[in-house]
């Protein structure tokens, strides 16, 4: 792993919310600044952002990534992956893809590359070490690199599993907003409708954010709920229903429609 951490050079496409998150927990790990590679849309604030935080040598081109890096992580937003001309990737970098409702066999064709998916939990847990994520499939690289960031792994044995444990895996978020509406949450009940995603939901249920203001609530949803996403998506059904059953329903839902190519 050593060698990894000072040798390989690591690709950021996309430097958001979970983007940057990631980009810090590299840091926080003792990865060197030099190895790391970021690109994004040219929004102002990012800019701001990144150059803040010291990052500014860190900024490269979607191309200069896609040519130089070993392990090149995409972190735009679904709709955003179109705009990336991925003709010239490195022959043997390692894709790994945390776009929510992507398939492999979409991002293969076009990688023209295996793929890795990388799931994980919300930004903020990412950078703490208190995150997982579901892998899929499993990759020893990927693996180790994980332990190294303090990124916990939950198994998935297919991935149609994504769906389910993307949904789960943002509950603290829904139960914020519950919160926030004054809507109890039935933990028992999630528990029983989904058997195979135990520990996704204790996960949820053991790292919803206490003693939040009300603006840091709506702060903390919103850096998970990526526009057009399966958060936002779990938000307007449990502000419309107000029911957590019916919101981890229409958040596999819109898991489903993205991976089907449906707005
Ligand atoms: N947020 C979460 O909790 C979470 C959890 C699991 C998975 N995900 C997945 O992670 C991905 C990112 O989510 P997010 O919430 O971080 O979204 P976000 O905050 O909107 O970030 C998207 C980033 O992609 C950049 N970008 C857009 N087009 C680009 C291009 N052509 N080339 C390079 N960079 C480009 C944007 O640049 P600018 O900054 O210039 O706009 C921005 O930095 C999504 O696919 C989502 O499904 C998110």
């Amino acid at each position: 792993m050593n060698s990894i951490i000072q040798k390989e050079k690591f690709g950021f496409i996309g430097c958001g919310h979970l983007g940057f998150a990631f980009v810090q927990a590299f840091l926080n790990s003792g990865f060197p600044r030099e190895n790391i590679h970021i690109s994004y849309s040219g929004r102002k604030s990012t800019h701001e952002k990144l150059t803040q935080a010291g990052l500014k040598d860190c900024l490269s081109t979607n191309d200069a990534i896609l040519i130089n890096c070993d392990y090149i992580f995409l972190f735009v937003r679904p709709d955003q992956l179109g705009n990336i001309d991925t003709s010239h990737t490195k022959k043997d970098a390692l894709i790994i893809s945390s776009l929510a409702g992507v398939s492999i066999g979409e991002l293969s064709n076009k990688f023209q590359k295996d793929i890795i998916r990388l799931m994980p939990t919300n930004p903020d847990s990412i950078v703490s070490g208190s995150g997982i994520c579901a892998l899929y499939p499993e990759a020893t690289k990927i693996k180790a690199l994980l332990h190294k960031l303090k990124i916990g792994l939950i198994p998935i044995n297919k991935e149609s599993g994504f769906h389910c444990f993307t949904a789960l895996s943002v509950l603290p978020a829904i139960i914020l907003q519950s919160e926030l509406l004054s809507v109890p949450v039935d933990k028992k009940k999630i528990l029983s409708e989904y058997p195979g995603y135990t520990s996704i939901i204790e996960w949820a249920f053991s790292h919803v954010p206490s003693a939040l203001t009300k603006n840091e609530k709506i702060s903390c949803i919103s850096k998970t709920a990526t526009p057009g996403g399966i958060t936002e998506a779990m938000i307007f059904s449990f502000k419309n229903k107000k029911s957590i059953m019916d919101a981890i329903r229409d958040g596999i839902k819109r898991s489903q429609q993205i991976e089907e190519g449906l707005s």
